[in-house]
């Protein structure tokens, strides 16, 4: 087979979370989302980027990013772990999944072998690792959505990377400070020669008094990845940032990201800095009471329909289990209700690794009818 053969016999298949939401009816509601697509937005950042334009926003910036945005995101950590951090344990990258194909990336060419990764996940932790050839094992869950540390013990090795995601997509999970601590004496002990990619894109939307702190709190070896989609409500801005306290590995990211990118996009990066230095936390703090708000609506019919499910209190998701009612694949139903007339889009746990949930998005205005409609749709099915 030649080049273009090969074009033309490859599939692509879409991901599940796309191809339930291209099977929306035009009547219908969407909870599939993984953005804050209406929420309003910072008129800061809006500021910020005008004012970028008259400050060099229109030119290259350095090939880690704008030494200002670095320099925030620096203090930033400092303030959440007590470390001492500086631009250069930072680089911006093209949202925070630049971000973890980055350090996949960077990891591999240092000799990473392994990577473990929750057995519910956000799916690129899987695609990405496979498309660099590294061995990926997924570490069990509690069933509180927790880390079965037990487990993942005993399938640890010292060079291995580890992802962790907490607040999690698509659990909603926030882990306790004690299970942070419990994690952290665990790689201590067993991950000597290895990393922890945790991945804390979630971690301003906590609601309910959730205790959100940075797990580089409790692991040296933590290479944090964050950004401004979910807290910014900017999504489409494309803003993350690894930040590391191994300098030399920063350098390195930012080394093979640079035959990527060249650099980040100038505004947006200047469109970030006030989210990171906290100027918009009276906005998120907004967007938190609707999040909770809606999850309390959510979970008034879950019980209602007496639908098992573990309480969120952060990033905006609740992932009920739905196998009893709809089948063990959940699947079927969401593609159904997706394409009804008024119906309602929620995503099949499948594209998480876990085919008897469903993932409901908490971010939406239109939650009082959405749910009418799923209610609907899961009585009928
Ligand atoms: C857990 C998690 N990590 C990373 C990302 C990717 O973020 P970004 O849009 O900044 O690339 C998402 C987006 O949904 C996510 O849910």
């Amino acid at each position: 087979m030649n080049i273009d053969e090969r074009i033309a016999n490859t599939h692509f298949p879409l991901p599940a979370i796309r191809e339930v939401n291209q099977s929306k009816h035009s009547t219908g509601i969407s909870l599939g989302l993984g953005e804050l697509k209406n929420f309003e937005v910072d008129d800061q950042i809006y500021s910020a980027m005008c004012n970028s334009w008259k400050n060099g926003g229109a030119a290259y910036t350095q090939n880690a990013g704008l030494p200002q945005l670095r320099m925030a995101v620096a203090q930033r950590q400092q303030e959440q772990d007590g470390h001492i951090y500086d631009e250069e344990n930072v680089v911006i990258t093209v949202g925070v999944q630049n971000a973890i194909y980055t350090s996949i990336k960077t990891l591999k060419k240092l000799g990473a072998k392994r990577i473990l990764i929750p057995s519910i996940h956000f799916g690129i932790y899987k695609k990405i690792p496979a498309e660099f050839d590294l061995e990926v094992h997924c570490y069990p869950l509690s069933d509180d959505f927790s880390i079965d540390t037990v487990g993942l013990e005993a399938m640890l090795l010292p060079d291995d990377i580890v992802i962790i995601n907490s607040p999690s997509n698509p659990t909603g999970i926030v882990f306790s400070n004690d299970h942070l601590e419990e994690l952290g004496a665990l790689f201590r002990k067993k991950l000597s020669n290895g990393y922890v990619i945790a991945d804390e894109i979630y971690g301003a939307l906590v609601y309910d008094g959730a205790p959100f702190t940075s797990f580089s709190k409790y692991f040296d070896r933590t290479i944090v990845a964050d950004g401004i989609s979910k807290s910014g409500a900017v999504a489409g801005l494309r803003v993350g940032w690894l930040i590391t306290r191994n300098k030399q590995l920063a350098k390195a990211f930012t080394s093979n990201n640079a035959s990527v990118i060249s650099a980040p996009p100038t505004v947006n990066q200047y469109a970030a800095i006030p989210v990171v230095e906290g100027k918009t936390q009276n906005t998120i703090s907004r967007y938190n009471s609707i999040l909770k708000a809606n999850r309390d609506e959510v979970v008034q019919l879950l019980e209602e329909l007496n639908i098992p499910y573990n309480l969120p209190r952060g990033s905006f998701y609740i992932f009920p289990k739905l196998d009893q009612i709809v089948g063990t694949s959940t699947k079927s139903f969401c593609m159904d209700t997706a394409s009804k007339e008024n119906g309602v889009v929620v995503i099949p746990g499948i594209a998480f690794g876990a085919k008897e949930y469903i993932r409901i998005s908490l971010a939406t205005n239109q939650m009082k009818e959405a749910l009418i409609r799923l209610k609907k749709s899961i009585l009928n099915y």
